[in-house]
């Protein structure tokens, strides 16, 4: 929120003062040009400036962040949740569309899956400053393009970004056009953080498996002709291993459009647990909506095989459904096992398939969940 107080003195001098935004658009700018990064550490706490390579350092330490960079100003004008103002639940009907959605979920294929994301491990890494970072988004946009082809009332498109690799947006439209969208996202990128510009980062997992699982998710809804009543979005993020890049700028640039958004679900690996561990969907326990996880078990009893269960608390800047929270969308993330139980090569060449508990049949569940939260909150 932008401030201003306006004092008048007795000699009819005025006094303004800004009280906010701390940083000024010329200090942004001038930071920016040096090659500096405004990361946010810690909700509630002011950004701080930081080298790439600093930056780095923070990621090689798992340090979760915000790089806000390039939204910091457009949060001033419109405003930031936080933990203290989400304490009223979203309520969702509970899902009743099982006649229907059943046969859908029987179409999902692990084989489309694995093809598709043989396509993707082929890139030598999916980084978001890469070319073949931003190849692997042309890749995933024309295999989006094609299973909406027939359909004039799917929209795909390109959401270019200051760096090279654009996220992407599917649109179907709702017949109430104008009411709030549901949304699914994955991210594209993929990091070997011991050489990100160069080094091999297959991110079969982390988030190959996310990214695979809602492709093939839109795919069996476009095959059973499905068209929902409110409008559905599918997102790959890109530059979210630095940072939550690419779902921060379309968070906030569809808050600041005053797109209403109805409810947010990030799949952001589905396919590890742990030899011999149960196996489960691991509920984020924070930075989420506690009546959309109300739903999304509802929803998982109904259509998996396996159980949720409630993960530890990630804490902040997770991955991408926070940059839906900070702009008060109820958002919510199943994961692929509870933390420590989950997949260890991430961030590395060694993120493949043939890891040792890599499980299609786990992420196909993932995969059947992504498509009946989308259907059973839009048809
Ligand atoms: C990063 O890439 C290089 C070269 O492809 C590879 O040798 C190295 O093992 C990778 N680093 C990690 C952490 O996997
Ligand atoms: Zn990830």
């Amino acid at each position: 929120m932008k401030l201003r107080l306006c004092l008048n003195f007795i000699l009819a001098a005025l006094v303004c003062v800004h009280a906010v935004p701390i940083l000024s658009s010329n200090e942004i700018a001038i930071k920016s040009a040096q090659g500096l990064r405004l990361l946010s550490l810690e909700e509630g706490a002011e950004p701080v400036w930081k080298t790439e390579d600093e930056k780095l350092d923070l990621m090689r330490a798992s340090v979760n962040f915000f790089d806000v960079t390039e939204v910091y100003e457009l949060e001033q004008k419109n405003g930031v949740v936080t933990s203290k103002d989400f304490t009223i639940a979203a309520t969702f009907p509970a899902p009743s569309h099982q006649a229907a959605l059943t046969p859908i979920l029987s179409t999902v294929s692990t084989t489309n899956m694995q093809s598709n994301l043989n396509s993707l491990t082929a890139f030598n890494n999916r980084y978001y400053k890469s070319t073949t970072g931003a190849q692997a988004s042309t890749w995933i946009y024309n295999a989006v393009k094609s299973i909406a082809s027939g359909r004039s009332d799917i929209t795909v498109s390109l959401y270019s970004h200051s760096w090279g690799q654009s996220s992407i947006i599917a649109k179907i439209a709702g017949s109430s056009a104008s009411s709030p969208v549901t949304i699914v996202g994955a991210h594209m990128d993929s990091i070997n953080l011991s050489n990100p510009t160069n080094g091999r980062a297959p991110g079969a997992d982390d988030d190959g498996t996310g990214t695979v699982n809602l492709i093939e998710g839109l795919r069996v809804l476009v095959a059973a002709g499905f068209k929902p009543s409110t409008p559905v979005e599918y997102h790959w993020y890109s530059g979210e291993e630095a940072g939550l890049l690419g779902s921060q700028a379309i968070a906030t640039a569809y808050k600041n459009a005053g797109t209403k958004v109805k409810a947010f679900m990030e799949l952001d690996m589905s396919g590890y647990f742990k030899p011999g561990t149960k196996e489960v969907m691991a509920l984020q326990a924070d930075y989420i909506d506690e009546g959309l996880n109300t739903f999304l078990k509802a929803l998982i009893t109904m259509y998996s095989k396996i159980p949720w269960a409630m993960d530890i608390p990630c804490g902040y800047a997770c991955s991408d459904h926070a940059s839906w929270y900070k702009v008060g969308v109820p958002s919510s993330f199943p994961y692929e096992a509870i933390t420590g139980n989950d997949n260890p090569t991430v961030h590395s060449a060694s993120d493949t398939t043939s890891v040792n508990g890599f499980s299609w049949a786990h992420s196909l569940e993932f995969a059947k969940i992504g498509v009946a939260f989308v259907y059973e909150m839009s048809v």
